[in-house]
C-alpha cells in the first residue's frame, strides 16, 4: 500500500457499492424472516469490522504523507544565499546614453525614426545622386520587393530629413541608433552596427558651431586635453564636408589622431527637401560610429567581442543597469 490514493479505491472494491459484503448485504431480503436477523448482524459486523481497518489505516497514511510533505518544504534558515548575478548593460547601450547625457545637458533632443526606411529618406532627400555607388546591392540591404524602395537605413543620417519633416524650428537633435551595411562580420567590420547622428538647424549657425559644439563633445568622451581637426571631405547631403579626427590623449600606445566621423554644414538641398528655406535656416550635421567610437577610446580589438553578448565582455565596463 503506497498512499491514501491506493487504500481509497481498495476500499471502494472492498466495501463498496459493488463489493462482495455489499451484493451479501442484498441477499438477506431473500432468507427466511427468522434469519435475517442474525445475517444482518453478521454482515453489519463484518462491515464495521472492515470499515475500522480502512480508517485506521488511511490516518497511518495520512500522518505519514503529511510528514513527508513537511519534510520537502523545510527551509534551511542556515543555508547561504545563492548569489543571483545580475548581469551588465551591453557597453554599446552604455557609450549611447552617455553620448546621448553629453548633448541632453546642452538643450538637445533625442530623436529616432524606422531601421527599415524608405530609400527616399535614406538617399534621395540627402541629396545623393540615383547613381552615387553608395546605393549599389553590394553597401545596401535592400527588402524585396524592390519597387517598395524599403532598404535597411545605412546610416542615422534620414534622421535629419524625418526630425526637418517632424519637429518646428529651430531642431537640435541626436539620433543614435542600429544601422546596417552589407559587411562581412571581422574584427574591424559588422553588418549591424551604431551611429549617432547630431543636427542643428537655426538661424545663423556657422562652421564655427558645429567644431565648438564637437569640441566640447570631444573633450567630455576623451578628457579635457582632447582636440578635434576637420579635414575637407566630401558627403551629399552637407556642404562644405569634413572628416573629423580627434586627439585621443590616452590612447592605447599613447597620444595620436584617430578618425572619429563625418560632419559639414547641412546642404540647402537637404533643407529644401524638408520644406525649409535655406536662405532663413542653416545648421549643421555630424555622424560617428559607436563600435569605432569604443573601439579606440576603450581599446577594444575585434569586433567579436561587441556581437557575441558575453557578460564576461560587458562587465569590464561596469554593471550599471
Ligand atoms: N552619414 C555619414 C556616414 O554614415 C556620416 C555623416 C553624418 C556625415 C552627418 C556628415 C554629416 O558616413
Amino acid at each position: 500500500m503506497q498512499s491514501a490514493q491506493d487504500l481509497r479505491s481498495l476500499k471502494s472494491k472492498l466495501v463498496g457499492e459493488s463489493s462482495p459484503i455489499s451484493k451479501l448485504n442484498a441477499l438477506i431480503k431473500d432468507l427466511p424472516n427468522d434469519q435475517k436477523a442474525n445475517a444482518g448482524k453478521l454482515v453489519g459486523s463484518a462491515r464495521a469490522e472492515l470499515n475500522a481497518a480502512f480508517e485506521a489505516k488511511e490516518s497511518e497514511l495520512e500522518a505519514l504523507e503529511r510528514k513527508e510533505q513537511l519534510k520537502s518544504e523545510t527551509v534551511d534558515i542556515t543555508a547561504s544565499p545563492s548569489v543571483l548575478r545580475h548581469g551588465a548593460r551591453h557597453p554599446l547601450s552604455l557609450l549611447m546614453d552617455q553620448v546621448s547625457e553629453v548633448f541632453v545637458g546642452m538643450g538637445w533632443e533625442i530623436a529616432d525614426g524606422p531601421e527599415l526606411e524608405n530609400e527616399w529618406f535614406n538617399f534621395d532627400a540627402l541629396n545623393f545622386h540615383p547613381d552615387h555607388p553608395a546605393r549599389a546591392m553590394q553597401d545596401t540591404f535592400f527588402v524585396s520587393p524592390v519597387e517598395a524602395h524599403l532598404l535597411l537605413r545605412t546610416h542615422t543620417s534620414p534622421v535629419q530629413v524625418r526630425s526637418l519633416l517632424e519637429r518646428e524650428l529651430p531642431v537640435y537633435v541626436l539620433c543614435p541608433g542600429r544601422v546596417f551595411r552589407t559587411d562581412e562580420l571581422d574584427a574591424t567590420h559588422t553588418p549591424v552596427f551604431h551611429q549617432v547622428e547630431g543636427l542643428a538647424i537655426d538661424k545663423g549657425l556657422t562652421m564655427a558651431d558645429l567644431r565648438g559644439t564637437l569640441e566640447h563633445f570631444a573633450r567630455v568622451m576623451f578628457g579635457p586635453e582632447a582636440k578635434i581637426r576637420l579635414r575637407p571631405s566630401f558627403f551629399p547631403f552637407t556642404e562644405p564636408s569634413a572628416e573629423l579626427d580627434v586627439w585621443h590623449p590616452d590612447a592605447k600606445g599613447g597620444p595620436r589622431w584617430v578618425e572619429w566621423g563625418g560632419c559639414g554644414m547641412v546642404n540647402p538641398n537637404v533643407l529644401l527637401a524638408a520644406g525649409i528655406d535655406p536662405e532663413v535656416y542653416s545648421g549643421f550635421a555630424f555622424g560617428m560610429g559607436i563600435e569605432r567610437t569604443l573601439m579606440f577610446r576603450n581599446g577594444v580589438t575585434d569586433m567579436h567581442d561587441m556581437v557575441e553578448a558575453d557578460v564576461r565582455f560587458s562587465e569590464q565596463f561596469g554593471s550599471v543597469i
